[in-house]
């Protein structure tokens, strides 16, 4: 399993479904956030034992901030706990975390945080994005903003990469979307376009190494032709 893992050099997933999860069992959509932040991090963990370079999750969108403020509210304050024992844990795995999304509409303190944790693991041999007010449109509007700033008057396609928030990372291989939505919902817009896209109903608090085995092994035996024959 490990070495097929190794021609994968980054997944990324879609974790959706928490909602769906916790309705099923009476329970608030918070609780379901609160069991997908768990699944999250054995997720990674796996990840990282497969020895994929880059693994990407799409935790929080530009457009989740419709949601109502009780939702939102209980998912910021998961995402705070996270940063509580994120760093000694991937300082532990050799990963690199990655904030995708602009940081500006987060409290200053919240920020510094991130920007810390970013900072004390830059060294770090495996990436672990993680997509927080990210939105695909959002980062390629970004990303020509930087280029404007930095006096470029005719944009190559290289220029943009460089400048998107995953500019570290290689291109998506294969992206997971769980709960059973066949859609992207404004994630990695730029970087898809060759992406393998792999959908499954497992809904993302149940999604176990196993399943991520599944997915990996449905890539493998895809056929990638990058528009040749
Ligand atoms: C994904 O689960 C987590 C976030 C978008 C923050 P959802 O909260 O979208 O769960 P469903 O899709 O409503 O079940
Ligand atoms: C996508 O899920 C965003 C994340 C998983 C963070 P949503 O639940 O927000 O997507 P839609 O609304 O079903 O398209
Ligand atoms: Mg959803």
């Amino acid at each position: 399993m490990a070495d097929k893992a190794k021609q994968l050099k980054h997944i990324a997933f879609i974790m959706d479904g928490n909602g769906r999860w916790a309705k099923k069992r009476l329970m608030p959509r918070e609780y379901g956030h609160k069991v997908g932040a768990e699944t999250f991090r054995k997720i990674v963990e796996y990840c990282r034992e497969l020895e994929v370079e880059a693994v990407t999750v799409y935790a929080f969108s530009t457009e989740n901030w419709k949601r109502p403020e009780n939702e939102v509210k209980a998912i910021m304050s998961l995402f705070n706990q996270y940063l509580d024992f994120a760093i000694k844990e991937m300082m532990e795995k050799d990963i690199r975390i990655i904030f995708l999304g602009n940081k500006s509409v987060f409290p200053p303190e919240l920020r510094e945080r991130m920007e810390k944790t970013e900072n004390d693991s830059k060294n770090n041999k495996y990436i672990l994005n993680i997509g927080i007010n990210y939105g695909g449109r959002d980062e390629i509007v970004n990303a020509v903003n930087e280029c404007i700033k930095d006096g470029i008057t005719t944009i190559t396609e290289d220029d943009i990469s460089a400048r998107l928030y995953t500019k570290d990372s290689p291109m998506p291989d294969l992206i997971v979307r769980t709960g059973g939505e066949y859609r992207i919902s404004n994630f990695l817009m730029w970087q898809s376009a060759y992406s393998e896209l792999y959908f499954t109903d497992i809904l993302w608090p149940d999604l176990s190494p196993k399943d991520v085995d599944d997915a990996v092994n449905a890539f493998k035996n895809r056929n990638r032709r990058y528009g040749g024959v």
